[in-house]
């Protein structure tokens, strides 16, 4: 049975997730934590749930990080601030990366060899400042770090039911969607569908670039129709649940042939940088996950021509958002 800690447990995503996460029969104790005192209040709301997780919350000024992380199984973070109209993903840098820093340090004293699924944006950044604090608490283990790009993979379903005509059909389509988690890093296959999606989307260059655009820009719909309000909460909450779930089914349940696009460390894999053609250190690929995490990296594969041209799209921004999230644990100002 697996321990689980949710970090930001009382926020928009966090709530929703929680309560996902604890209908998993799987979980014997999840853990919730937040600076926020609330939490505690969420955590005796979602321990009447009559499942077999043992629900508990934390606050951050009772030492409750270090009670909600000591030998947790896996840990998934959505601390942190959401955007507001007109702002970009990295301008939440500023106040999300320290925050994830300190969580990633706690995960290190506490469950180095924990599962970590970083939801905070920005992805791009945050995912490489974890890994840079594993990398100095000398725990850092490549297979157990994971960006969730989920949120773009179920966007890509569902978007492509719709512009196909087929809205009710989003779960049919498993589409790959690759790259980083913001605006033209994020690069969905849909040459890829399965099942095919119909040549006449293709063939309609301008209807194939609207829908690219929309997943791409996915989030600008929820953080617009919210007005202030804040960011996508529930979709992100079922999305960062599925992630979960087929990692928690892959790695303690013996499931086998579980695959999902996630962004994890590419830095020593060949076969990935010959793809992107360039030596990056995080990319979102899809990976076969199993007892260790992620046991295999599988290729990108047969990229479409307009697909390429996302993929540069792609290369033009992601290397920067890597490299700010490394220097600001490498170099702190
Ligand atoms: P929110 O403000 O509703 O909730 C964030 C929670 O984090 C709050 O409860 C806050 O108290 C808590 N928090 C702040 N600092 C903390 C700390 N040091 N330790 C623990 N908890 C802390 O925001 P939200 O809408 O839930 O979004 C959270 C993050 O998830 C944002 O950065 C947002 O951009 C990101 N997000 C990512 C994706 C994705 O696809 N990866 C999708 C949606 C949102
Ligand atoms: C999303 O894709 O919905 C999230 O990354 C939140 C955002 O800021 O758009």
């Amino acid at each position: 049975m697996v321990v689980a800690a949710v970090l930001g447990a009382a926020g928009g995503i966090g709530q929703p997730l929680s309560l996902l996460v604890k209908q998993n029969p799987a979980i014997k104790e999840l853990r919730l934590f937040d600076v926020v005192p609330v939490v505690k209040g969420v955590a005796a709301d979602v321990s009447h749930v009559d499942t077999p997780a043992i629900t508990t919350g934390y606050v951050k000024d009772e030492d409750g990080l270090k009670h909600a992380l000591k030998g947790a199984d896996i840990v998934i973070i959505p601390a942190g601030v959401p955007r507001k109209p007109g702002m970009t993903r990295d301008d939440l840098f500023n106040i999300n990366a320290g925050i994830v820093r300190d969580l990633a340090q706690g995960i290190a004293e506490n469950c180095p060899k924990a599962f970590v699924l970083i939801i905070s944006n920005p992805v791009n950044s945050t995912v490489p400042i974890a890994a840079e604090v594993f990398k100095a608490a000398g725990t850092f283990d490549p297979k157990r770090l994971f960006g969730v790009t989920t949120l773009d993979v179920v966007r890509a379903s569902t978007m492509s039911a719709q512009a196909i005509g087929k809205p009710n059909d989003a779960s049919q389509y498993t589409i790959p969607v690759v790259g980083g988690h913001s605006g033209v890093t994020i690069l969905p296959l849909l040459s890829q569908s399965k099942p095919a999606l119909p040549e006449s989307l293709f063939s309609d260059s301008e209807k194939l670039k609207a829908l690219v655009n929309r997943i791409q820009f996915g989030g600008d719909e929820v953080v617009q129709a919210k007005a202030g309000g804040g960011s996508a909460t529930l979709s992100m909450a079922y999305a960062g649940y599925k992630f979960a779930e087929q990692l928690i089914a892959a790695a303690f349940e013996g499931k086998k042939g579980v695959v999902a696009p996630s962004y994890v460390y590419v830095a020593d894999n060949k076969d990935v940088q010959k793809e992107i053609g360039q030596d990056l250190a995080f990319f979102s690929v899809p990976v076969e996950l199993g007892p260790n995490g992620a046991e295999k990296l599988h290729p990108l594969g047969q990229l479409s021509s307009y697909e390429k041209e996302l993929l540069q799209a792609c290369l033009g921004e992601l290397p920067g958002s890597i490299t700010k999230g490394v220097n600001f644990i490498q170099q702190p100002k």
